[in-house]
């Protein structure tokens, strides 16, 4: 089903290895393929090779930047099926789920290649006083040079476009280290860059683990280092010396069911089902919490721990399981150690809650202590918690209860209680009748608190990439 290897690129060049990594099957748990990974000087070769390529991305002029995005969003159209059949066996992803991934992919690219001949600067008025008369003011955004991005395990293709096409956008050469489960995403996507006319240097993709990743956190040469993953960001960060840092770290993302959302609850529980549910909650945006106001809490809760048993599990490849396994089994130890223990405080399961080596059972609880790990931590896995809530100020207070602050959901019928989660909740995105798990591919994301720093979207990616640099300009 997979290539038997895959090469890695340094350089926009594959490259072939003695070392070889394999990479699972995470339904089979067998050796889907083995990916090629670089020696110990490749890492310097490649940030040698971006700090070399920067001159060149800088004059690679936009339409080209817009060419080599659109010649991947096409490759990416060609290649669908097996990319999302890759998706599928590298990260146990559903197969549905994996081609919704590969549409994502491909938008990412699109909208950026959009963005690569938009991006603009200002006119500003300078003459403020008599004394400036003649002064103009005028920016352009410049690329910000090499940078370096490690991706996560959990969107191997679409994180990854998340970073990859705003540099090419921008016109900042990069260095990437995608997860080492699941490599394979970046690998198709560096294979597909190395059939266009790119700068030498504008990209490498490096199979590295992360004690060989150390370089593209800590050397002053790479100009911003753009992370997605858990709680280490910060540590990244504090090793990251004066390059800028942008982290997308995840939560413990809530979402409100006000008391007027009776006449809706079928679409309601469609939505949290999917929300806490796709992909195993693998996701920074998976519903972790639902708050439900008092007066329909019996009856939401009745029918959704209805609709979370008829789910089906099983070999993400049927195109009718919706959820496949964790990534791995010390994932889903991880979390089914939470479950029993918020169990054993006093929390209630409503279903699920077992565990056969990666595969957790969609599990849903109740009176979850407020401190327990299953509520205060990240998940990330098929839990969710269910609590009442009589005044939507309890409901806001409840949300914010939270070290995180990525997204979050609310749905309602008053326009004042939207207006108000909107105003009060510590997020970065506030969705209003529908789950925090909404994302499309050009809206900032990006969180507040533990969840992170900078937004993601393209657009505010490139704003990260690129500075502003003015000029002034007298008439004499
Ligand atoms: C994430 O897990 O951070 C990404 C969620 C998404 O892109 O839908």
């Amino acid at each position: 089903m997979l290539e038997k290897t895959y090469p890695y690129y340094l350089a926009n060049q594959p490259q072939t290895s003695k070392t070889m990594m394999e990479v699972y099957d995470k339904y089979s748990g067998k050796v889907a393929t083995r990916v090629a990974v670089p020696d110990d000087s490749a890492t310097e070769k490649a940030i040698k090779a971006a700090v070399k390529g920067a001159g060149p991305m800088k004059d690679f002029r936009p339409w080209a930047r817009q060419a080599v995005l659109q010649h991947c969003a096409r490759r990416f159209e060609e290649r669908r099926d097996e990319l999302a059949m890759a998706l599928c066996i590298e990260a146990g992803k559903p197969i549905k789920d994996s081609a919704g991934e590969v549409t994502r992919l491909i938008e990412t690219f699109r909208i950026a290649a959009e963005e690569a001949v938009r991006i603009n600067g200002e006119t500003l008025n300078l003459e403020l006083a008599s004394r400036l008369d003649g002064y103009h003011g005028y920016t352009k955004r410049v690329p910000l040079g090499p940078v370096s991005f490690i991706t996560p395990f959990n969107f191997p293709l679409n994180l990854v476009a998340h970073k990859v096409a705003p540099a090419l956008a921008a016109g900042c050469p990069f260095v990437l280290k995608p997860s080492e489960k699941t490599p394979i995403g970046a690998l198709i996507i560096g294979e597909i860059l190395a059939e266009t006319d790119l700068p030498k240097g504008a990209f490498s993709v490096l199979t590295l683990d992360g004690k060989h990743a150390t370089p593209l956190v800590e050397d002053p040469r790479l100009k911003l280092l753009s992370f997605t993953g858990g709680q280490i960001g910060w540590d990244l960060k504090a090793k990251a010396g004066h390059k800028k840092v942008t982290l997308e770290l995840g939560g413990n993302a809530a979402c409100i069911i006000d008391a007027d959302q009776e006449p809706h609850l079928d679409k309601v529980i469609e939505r949290l089902v999917f929300g806490a549910f796709y992909q195993s909650g693998q996701s920074c945006i998976s519903v972790q919490r639902i708050y439900a106001h008092a007066s329909i809490y019996d009856a939401l809760k009745k029918r959704l721990v209805e609709a979370v048993k008829a789910l089906k599990a099983g070999d993400p490849k049927k195109k009718d399981v919706f959820l496949g396994p964790m990534i791995d089994e010390a994932a889903a130890e991880r979390l089914e150690g939470w479950i029993n223990e918020a169990h054993k405080a006093g929390g209630k399961i409503l279903c699920g809650g077992k565990r056969k080596g990666n595969m957790l059972d969609a599990t849903l609880m109740e009176n979850v202590p407020s401190d327990a790990k299953a509520n205060r931590m990240e998940a990330f896995g098929p839990f969710a918690l269910l609590a009442p809530f009589k005044k939507i100020d309890d409901a806001i207070a409840m949300v914010n209860d939270s070290d995180f602050g990525l997204q979050a959901g609310i749905f309602t019928d008053s326009l004042a209680n939207a207006m108000r989660a909107w105003n009060e909740l510590e997020q970065g995105g506030v969705v209003v009748n529908d789950v925090p798990s909404f994302r499309v591919d050009n809206m900032p994301y990006g969180g507040l608190k533990l969840s992170g720093i900078g937004r993601e979207g393209v657009r505010y990616a490139i704003e990260d990439m690129t500075e502003i640099r003015l000029m002034v300009m007298r008439e004499l």
